[in-house]
C-alpha cells in the first residue's frame, strides 16, 4: 500500500508545531536538513513526542567509516527512515546499514535507509558534462537503484516515472519513495517530473513525500485525508 509523508519544510520550530497541532491522528513526516542544523535532535524529540514518525532527510555522502559512525548515531534518535547519496559507492552504503544496525536500540528495528539515485535538481545534460556520467539519465537511475539494492539498502527515492522499472528491477519489496507529487489543481512550483497520488499509487510508489499540496493547503488535514482515502 502506498503511504504519504508529509514534507516538514517550515524554517522554525514554532510552524512545525503548529501545523503538526492541526492533526488529530499521528502521520509519517520528512525532516530535512534545514530543520535539522537549527534544532538538532530537539526537534526530532518534539515530533516523536508529539507521535509522528520521520523520515529524516540528511542524504549522507562522506567515507564509509564517517558515514557508519554518523548512522549509529542518528539511529538512536530512533527516526524510522533515513538516507544516503548512492554516489558514495556501495562500501559507503554497507557501512551505513552497519552503523544502524549498531545504534540501533535492542529490540527496536534498525531505520530504513535509502538511497539518492539523482537529485531531481541535477539535469541529463549537467548529469554528462559536470558529473561526467555519459549515459542517459533515466538509465543512470536504474543503475544506481541496482546498486543501491546489492548493497543492502531498503529501497531508493525516485520519480514516479521511474518507480516500476525499479520495482520491475529489484523487486517488489525494494522500498520506492517518490517527490515531485501534484493534486490535479496544484500549481507545479519548482518541481519538473511531477505526478498526481493516484499515478503515483498506479505506478506502485510505496511512499509519496508531499510537501506544498498539504502544507499550503486551505484545510491541510482535510488534503491529508483526502489523498489517503484515495491511496486505500
Ligand atoms: O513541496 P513539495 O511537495 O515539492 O516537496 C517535496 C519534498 O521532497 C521537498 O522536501 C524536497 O526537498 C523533497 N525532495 C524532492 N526531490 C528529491 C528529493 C527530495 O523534491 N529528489
Amino acid at each position: 500500500m502506498s503511504e504519504i509523508i508529509v514534507a516538514l519544510d517550515f524554517s522554525n520550530e514554532e510552524e512545525v508545531i503548529r501545523f503538526l497541532k492541526e492533526f488529530n491522528q499521528p502521520i509519517y513526516t520528512k525532516v530535512g536538513m534545514e530543520l535539522f542544523y537549527a534544532y538538532g535532535p530537539k526537534i526530532i524529540d518534539t515530533i516523536q513526542t508529539m507521535g509522528h514518525q520521520i523520515f529524516l532527510d540528511l542524504k549522507l555522502h562522506d567515507i564509509p567509516n564517517t558515514v557508519g559512525s554518523a548512522m549509529k548515531n542518528l539511529a538512536r534518535l530512533e527516526v524510522d527512515m533515513v538516507n544516503v547519496h548512492v554516489a558514495g559507492g556501495s562500501r559507503m552504503m554497507e557501512a551505513a546499514i552497519e552503523g544502524l544496525e549498531s545504534g540501533a536500540r535492542p529490540g527496536l528495528k534498525r531505520p530504513l535507509c535509502i538511497g539518492v539515485t539523482q537529485l531531481t535538481s541535477t539535469s541529463e545534460t549537467m548529469m554528462q558534462q559536470e558529473l561526467l556520467i555519459p549515459k542517459p539519465l533515466n538509465e543512470v537511475v536504474l543503475d544506481y537503484a541496482k546498486l543501491a539494492n546489492q548493497s543492502h539498502l531498503d529501497g531508493v527515492v525516485c520519480s514516479v516515472h521511474e518507480a516500476k522499472a525499479i520495482h520491475e528491477q529489484c523487486g517488489q519489496n525494494f522500498i520506492t519513495v517518490t517527490p515531485g507529487i501534484r493534486l490535479a489543481n496544484d500549481s507545479v512550483d519548482d518541481q519538473v517530473r511531477i505526478a498526481t497520488p493516484a499515478y503515483a499509487k498506479e505506478q506502485g510508489s510505496d511512499y509519496l513525500v508531499i510537501g506544498r499540496s498539504i502544507t499550503q493547503s486551505q484545510n491541510p488535514q482535510a488534503t491529508y485525508h483526502s489523498i489517503q482515502e484515495m491511496l486505500k
